[in-house]
């Protein structure tokens, strides 16, 4: 039997960004919340490291409340890499927002309400509510797809024909295109086990089967067994969406121009302070539970003084993430006033932090990073290359040294080498620069034309 299900309704979406970063696991913390050498992808950096395990456990205790925290340390340090960490140890439950602040300044929104919006989405709140549900491991999932109407060369779903399956039964459903949008967001797969709410069509992924999986592919945590009885039943649904998703729900006016409507838009104040209500009213009747999870803020100094004053208001009310800023400078001039403070950032606000330093690498902890980021990106590598690219990043930075890896192995691939060779890495050094030498030669060049 094929049924319906039309309505959509948002479902968070945990925002984060690999790449640079994809080897970190967690902090690589013994119980005692003692750094391990090398864990999880980390190398060396104990105290920040330590510092962070602490803070973790403030925040899963609901103990950090309100206040914020700052990373400071030379660039390419790990700062951001910590951040990382911090949000892996966190787990899926909590929201953590990752936020550079030059994304602050576009032009379809002010530079605050990019930071609302952000401290909004860094919140959770957990409903539980008992609701006509479909539940079952997704045993089928095809797409109908269907020529974008704007943008004829990409393809977006119209629809999906879903089959899910119980221990008991099997049965499948069409569903809506926003429905099968959501999905495809939310990366759903044969193999998930799902739960949908049948009136708003909400979608909660609750783990993968297990079934004919290879079991190194898996992480264990994720796995659960498949549902028993039928696939509708009345259960308790329990779905995580942020202040935001509901700020975002509650300002969508029905008629004509919500057509229009972008997620680039900003968000009246009174739909916030309605939320915010409604939250606390859940809250008090026990339907909610508020997850205040972490904003981290990378690039602080180009935050200006209207920006650091309107965190500072909002890390006062009782509704605000945990905010992590890093910083890579040292005395800075405080963007957008003639005032130099430590790190840019006006001492009021200063006074508010728990700052964590990260200090510059050893050589072997250069080279113990290197070495997991190659294997990270499945780049073999000789042990004489390998010391040759650590002397690079002891040199110049950590970061330049790891962005060399990639197109090193790309030249050994052309010239036919399983391994990257100290040859290769010579060559890779030759055609790109490290930001002192670019700006070095930009120097020169504009006195060369300035005069
Ligand atoms: N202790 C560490 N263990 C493993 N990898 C690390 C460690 N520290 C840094 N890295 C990796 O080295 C690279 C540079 O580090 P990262 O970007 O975190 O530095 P940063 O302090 O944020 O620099 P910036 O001040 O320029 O923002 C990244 O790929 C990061 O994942
Ligand atoms: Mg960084």
């Amino acid at each position: 039997m094929i049924e319906d299900i039309s309505e959509i309704q948002e479902v968070t979406r945990k925002f984060e960004r690999v790449g640079a970063h994809s080897h970190i696991r967690g902090l690589g913390l013994d119980e005692d919340l003692r750094a391990i050498d090398v864990a999880d992808g980390l190398v060396g950096q104990k105290r920040a490291r330590e510092a962070a395990g602490a803070i973790v456990r403030l925040i899963k205790g609901g103990k950090m409340g309100g206040r914020g925290i700052l990373i400071a340390g030379p660039p390419g340090t790990g700062k951001t890499a910590i951040a990382v960490a911090i949000s892996k140890e966190l787990g899926k439950d909590l929201p953590f927002v990752q936020l550079s602040a030059s994304e602050c300044y576009s032009a379809e929104m002010k530079k605050t309400e990019v930071l609302i919006q952000a401290m909004r989405k860094a919140i959770g709140v957990r409903l539980k509510s008992v609701r006509k549900v479909l539940e079952g491991e997704v045993v089928g999932l095809d797409y109908n797809m269907v020529p974008h109407p704007y943008n004829p060369s990409m393809k977006v779903p119209d629809s999906a024909t879903l089959t899910l399956a119980t221990t008991e039964e099997k049965k499948s459903f069409t569903v809506s295109g926003r429905v099968a949008m959501q999905f495809m967001q939310d990366g759903i797969s044969v193999g998930d086990v799902i739960m949908i709410d049948r009136e708003s069509a909400r979608v909660a992924r609750l783990g993968r089967s297990g079934r004919g999986e290879k079991s190194y592919d898996l992480d264990s945590r994720d796995i659960v067994p498949v549902p028993d009885g039928k696939v509708e039943k009345e259960k308790e649904f329990v779905y995580t969406v942020t202040l935001h998703d509901l700020d975002e729900a509650n300002a969508r006016r029905p008629g004509l121009l919500s057509i229009f409507a972008d997620t680039s838009r900003e968000i009246d104040n009174e739909v916030r302070q309605a939320v915010d209500e409604q939250v606390k009213s859940w809250v008090e009747e026990g339907r909610a539970e508020l997850l205040p999870g972490v904003l981290f803020i990378d690039e602080t100094h180009l935050m200006d003084i209207e920006l650091f004053s309107f965190m500072n208001r909002a890390m006062e009310s009782e509704l605000s993430p945990i905010i992590i800023l890093a910083s890579n400078r040292g005395y800075a001039r405080i963007r957008g006033t003639d005032i130099t403070s430590p790190h840019g950032i006006p001492l009021d606000l200063l006074d508010r932090l728990l700052i964590i330093t990260t200090e510059l690498y050893s050589r072997d902890e250069i080279k113990e990073i290197l070495k997991i980021r190659a294997m990270e990106s499945d780049i073999e590598i000789e042990e004489d290359a390998l010391d040759y690219l650590t002397d690079i990043g002891g040199k110049t930075s950590l970061r330049y040294a790891t962005q060399l890896l990639a197109p090193a192995a790309e030249i050994a691939g052309l010239n036919g080498n399983p391994k990257v060779t100290k040859a290769e890495i010579e060559r890779v050094e030759g055609l790109f620069v490290d930001v002192s030498q670019s700006s070095k030669y930009l120097k020169e060049w504009e006195k060369e034309f300035l005069q």
